[in-house]
């Protein structure tokens, strides 16, 4: 356990990053983790060595999805594919099914493909170079960088939008959140050059989560106070400046949930390419503006009568908004060809959040993920 470096000593805030300013970061800093880093099932306890697979899996998992969602699901997840051969040699459709309840379901084909990289061309280990990393399916520059210095304590310093924010306010940048990360990377990379770079990228992540958060930095709590411009301004959440939010387009659809007398309900595949890819949903009308009922009912996958639920069910791309208007049927006879799935056969498929989210508004009751 490192020492708490002085903290009466009088330091300059807004400095630029010398190397006897980044040693004494890095010292608060690794400290204050030690402290108070939070157990996660994908980080080794203090001292230990990380398991490579755990790492890169978790950081796929935290690309686009809480920290408390992601732990809630992971051991499950690596109790069944606890190594990169046992997930290559899986279908993805088990991968799939796996994958349920963390989004994004595209992240998870992408984790197929890695893991079948990492056994066709790594000989089944994780590779240990922030380049080879890189290279694998589903790794963006933050990834790779993550996996490098968490499972291999390579010094380099992953910056994610949350780093990015320490890193905007320890600078003082008064720039769009967007555009800070390159500077915050190229500034603080000598943090990483020193003891313990696999912690220290933690280390400035959990600070991001708990300290430095967006709104309400806990700045009385924060082990780099004294290093921090934007704590000195006494304004630290101006920094960065905010990001023009888009306003996401809005589409609005209907969707049919028809039964079958033995309660079957009528899907659909959605094609390979695209949003929630070979994903399956319920049969809808095309997404579009907003139109009647009746145009809405033209698309209908059989001609019955149909009941309009009230209400829609709004859901959130990351590129569009979604307005799904319901309606609801049921056939007479077994007598529409389809991909027809009863309740309990949902437990053996993936369902996207959206269609699970249409289920349970037409009263379905889901088997437990
Ligand atoms: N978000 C992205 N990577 C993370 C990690 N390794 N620990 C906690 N939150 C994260």
């Amino acid at each position: 356990m490192l020492e708490e470096p002085n903290m009466t000593g009088r330091i300059r805030p807004c400095g630029g990053l010398d190397r006897e300013r980044a040693q004494a970061m890095r010292a608060a800093l690794l400290c204050w983790f030690d402290r108070e880093r939070r157990e996660l099932p994908w980080r080794a306890a203090a001292g230990e060595s990380a398991n490579p697979w755990a790492v890169l899996v978790s950081e796929v998992m935290l690309q686009q999805t809480t920290v408390a969602t992601a732990a809630q699901r992971f051991p499950a997840f690596m109790a069944r594919f606890p190594t990169p051969a046992a997930l290559a040699s899986s279908s993805l459709e088990e991968v799939l099914v796996a994958w349920q309840g963390l989004g994004y379901y595209r992240r998870a084909r992408l984790l197929h493909a890695c893991a079948r990289a990492v056994v066709a061309a790594h000989g089944g280990r994780v590779p240990d170079t922030p380049e080879q990393l890189r290279a694998l399916p589903g790794l963006g520059a933050y990834s790779a960088f993550a996996v490098a210095a968490i499972a291999f304590n390579r010094p380099v310093l992953p910056v994610d939008g949350n780093v990015a924010r320490v890193g905007a306010r320890l600078l003082g940048l008064s720039m769009p959140a967007h555009r800070v990360r390159a500077t915050v990377a190229r500034e603080l990379a000598m943090l990483a050059e020193g003891p313990r770079p696999g912690d220290l990228a933690q280390a400035l992540i959990e600070l991001g989560a708990l300290i430095c958060r967006p709104r309400a930095p806990a700045c009385d709590r924060c082990p780099l106070q004294r290093f921090c411009c934007a704590a000195e301004s006494g304004r630290p959440e101006d920094f960065p400046l905010p990001s023009q939010r888009k306003t996401l387009p809005v589409r609005s659809t209907m969707a049919f949930f028809l039964q079958r007398p033995d309660g079957a309900i009528l899907f659909r595949r959605r094609p390979e390419e695209g949003l929630l890819g070979g994903m399956i949903e319920l049969p809808s009308s095309p997404w579009g503006s907003e139109r009647s009922l009746e145009e809405h009912l033209a698309h209908a996958p059989a001609s019955i009568a149909w009941r309009p639920l009230p209400g829609e069910v709004r859901h959130r791309f990351t590129h569009l908004e979604l307005r799904v208007l319901l309606a609801c049927g049921t056939l007479e006879e077994n007598d529409v060809a389809g991909l027809w799935l009863t309740p309990a056969d949902l437990a053996e498929v993936p369902l996207p959040t959206l269609t699970r989210k249409l289920l349970v508004q037409c009263g379905v009751v889901l088997p437990a993920r």
